[in-house]
């Protein structure tokens, strides 16, 4: 592959043309995204979610307003969750919902309204390699599921790094490597036959699914990850394996 090359799945484009064909992917299923993760996890991304959002640690000081990023945010899923801890905690937060496809976005306004979750939420169309955020803005910033479709995922680390206060803590929820070798085998089985199958029976959109197969498998493994994110700047950058490492949260802190 040359330089000006990336992988979008397992094949191989421009790297002017991914971001295009990304959009168009989330585009598609927008609508039925939050039933297919649904369907296609059979439930456990919930889960995982919310293990994501234990990461975040509630500040006890009444004046104070934590403010969030999460980038990649799509329809909304990880950032209510993250609303609901604040409300139920009564801390004042604010919730920056950020993602590149406008059609992901709308799903996930009407969805904050719909939760009585909007007066807490700003929603904005922008691309995590170029974040429209001034530095030192939030203190703790989420993706979930998002990096690993990004063409430029140093560039995202870097950035997140660049819009985080200082003690700033960045959580990352992605799917990974399988760590047990006869599970893999099941999971390969499941994500190759099940998943496009699903999209096709759906949304007629098996393309859509196969990308999501394979984008899992181009991502890097736990520790490569882990070197990309301290090559970024974070400090006290570590992992935790869900579901025996098919998904990770890698989290690290801006010192
Ligand atoms: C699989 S969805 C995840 C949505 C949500 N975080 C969740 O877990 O339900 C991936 C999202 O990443 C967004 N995305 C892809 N590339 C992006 C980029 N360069 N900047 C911002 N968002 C991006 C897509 O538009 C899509 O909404």
């Amino acid at each position: 592959m040359n330089s000006n090359q990336t992988h979008f799945g397992f094949k191989q484009v421009d790297r002017e043309e991914k971001a295009g064909l990304v959009k168009e992917i989330f585009s598609g299923v927008a609508k039925k995204y939050d039933l297919m993760n649904d369907l296609m996890s059979g439930g456990i991304h919930r889960v995982w979610k919310n293990k994501m959002v234990e990461e975040i640690a509630v500040s006890r000081q009444s004046t104070v307003i934590s403010r969030v990023i999460d980038l990649a945010g799509g329809t909304g899923d990880v950032a209510f969750r993250i609303a609901k801890k604040f409300r139920a905690d009564g801390q004042n937060f604010l919730i920056d919902v950020v993602d590149i496809n406008q059609e992901m976005l709308d799903v996930g306004k009407a969805r904050a309204v719909d939760l009585n979750l909007f007066s807490d939420l700003k929603f904005t169309c922008c691309d995590g390699e170029k974040l429209c955020f001034a530095d030192e803005t939030f203190d703790f910033f989420t993706i979930a599921f998002g990096i690993r479709n990004f063409t430029n995922i140093d560039l995202a680390l870097s950035e997140a790094y660049r819009v985080l206060k200082p003690n700033g803590k960045f959580i990352c929820l992605e799917f990974s490597k399988v760590n047990d070798y006869f599970l893999q085998k099941i999971y390969d089985a499941y994500s190759f036959k099940i998943i496009p199958k699903i999209g096709e029976v759906i949304l007629n959109d098996r393309a859509s699914y196969q990308y999501l197969v394979e984008s899992i498998r181009k991502f890097p493994p736990q520790n490569e990850f882990k070197k990309m994110i301290e090559t970024a700047g974070f400090k006290n950058v570590s992992y935790k394996n869900l579901s025996f490492g098919a998904a990770a949260i890698h989290v690290g802190t801006k010192n």
